[in-house]
């Protein structure tokens, strides 16, 4: 145990003394986070030097290790405390910021984001186009969009952190992406929140009937969920359903927490952390067991109801505290007849799939998507 600690101590050293000057241009010119570059760098190396160090991990490469280890360094700051203040929602969302920024690429000059706010009878619902270089006019146009809902556990994830992902997704896809800037909790109730993806696929149809046939769906996390009750909803109210979905490390509804029983080993989305986002999402003087059936039903997915779904791109992280329930989940909707792919990334943690920068195994996941949404686009266009 010391030993390997020596060992753990000397290469770092070793790598920081010999390896910072040759430290990767074109990352270091694509992240405003030097210091996270440096990190990953002496993380990755240390691996390939001395991959004894981390022997259950043989399947991995370095970089994904290190990408695993980078995100543990951030642990002690993502975390709600049990008893909730204003205080710690801002903290929280300042640190998930902070965290998420670093990882994403930085933004490019030639890409574009504009707010828009689009009216559905009384209610608004905030958005962003996001593109690289110009703006499709989406609403007359045959172009297909991305509409993408974002993580965050339903209380962060702002457009400022998003767009950077959304930037590069923007330009690898070359496709225009629709951010829909959905009401938060706590200030507003997960039902309004849902409310808010409902109208806007209510708009996206008023504006074009034939939109389904040039639309893809992504989220990831809690957006992920977002996605799933849409499709739900979609169905069970006759819309026309999106291409394709693609969801990353969905939490495939508010009830799968108490069956998870696997030690956790991801640091980004801890299950103390899940625990206290799904109190806020039910509300903070709620009770989780006193919810009613008929009260989940407005706040959370049908774990029971895939039929008709389109297909479905999923990935996640073996590593994560959801993976099992997102492999139920992957079952039951293939065995709904539907056409699922579950890409997992080896060791990897929640949302493994956003961070291509720091890990070969989600530029890869990231490829096979682009290849898969073009097919997918194909069928129709
Ligand atoms: C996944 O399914 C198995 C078998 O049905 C069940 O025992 C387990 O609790 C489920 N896990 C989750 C997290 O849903």
């Amino acid at each position: 145990m010391l030993s390997s600690w020596i060992l753990f101590a000397m290469a770092n050293i070793i790598t920081l003394l010999f390896f910072i000057p040759f430290i990767d241009e074109d990352l270091l010119a694509l992240t405003r986070n030097h210091r996270v570059v440096i990190f990953h760098r002496v993380l990755s190396l240390r691996h390939k030097l001395l991959p004894f160090l981390y022997p259950e991990s043989v399947k991995m490469d370095a970089d994904s290790i290190a990408l695993h280890e980078l995100i543990s360094l951030y642990d002690p700051q993502l975390d709600l405390g049990d008893d909730i203040t204003n205080n710690d929602i801002e903290e929280f969302r300042y640190h998930s910021k902070r965290m998420l920024t670093a990882l994403f690429p930085a933004k490019s000059s030639s890409c574009l984001v504009q707010y828009h706010t689009l009216q559905y009878n009384t209610n608004q619902v905030h958005m962003y186009y996001i593109q690289h270089e110009q703006i499709d006019n989406w609403k007359c146009s045959n172009q297909p969009l991305i509409l993408y809902f974002h993580g965050g556990g339903f209380v962060f994830g702002d457009i400022d952190t998003y767009s950077c992902f959304e930037c590069h997704l923007s330009k690898f896809l070359n496709m225009l992406i629709l951010h829909v800037d959905f009401r938060l909790i706590p200030e507003y109730s997960l039902e309004e929140t849902i409310e808010d993806v409902i109208n806007i696929y209510k708009i996206l149809l008023d504006i074009d009937s034939n939109i389904h046939r040039r639309l893809i769906g992504m989220g990831d996390s809690s957006g992920g969920m977002l996605w799933i009750y849409l499709l739900q909803w979609i169905i069970s109210n006759n819309k026309p359903i999106p291409q394709g979905v693609i969801l990353h490390s969905p939490w495939p509804n508010l009830e799968y927490f108490d069956r998870i029983d696997r030690i956790p080993m991801d640091n980004y989305l801890s299950l103390t952390l899940a625990y206290n986002l799904r109190k806020l999402a039910i509300g903070k003087d709620t009770y989780w067991f006193d919810v009613t059936d008929e009260q989940l039903s407005k706040i959370s997915p049908n774990d029971d109801l895939f039929e008709g779904f389109p297909s479905l791109y999923i990935t996640a992280g073996t590593n994560e505290i959801s993976i099992d329930a997102i492999r139920n989940m992957t079952k039951k909707i293939r065995s709904a007849g539907v056409e699922v792919i579950l890409d997992e990334g080896e060791g990897l943690m929640h949302t493994y799939a956003l961070f291509h920068m720091w890990s070969p195994q989600s530029r890869y996941v990231q490829e096979k998507i682009r290849q898969w949404i073009q097919e997918k686009l194909l069928v129709e266009m």
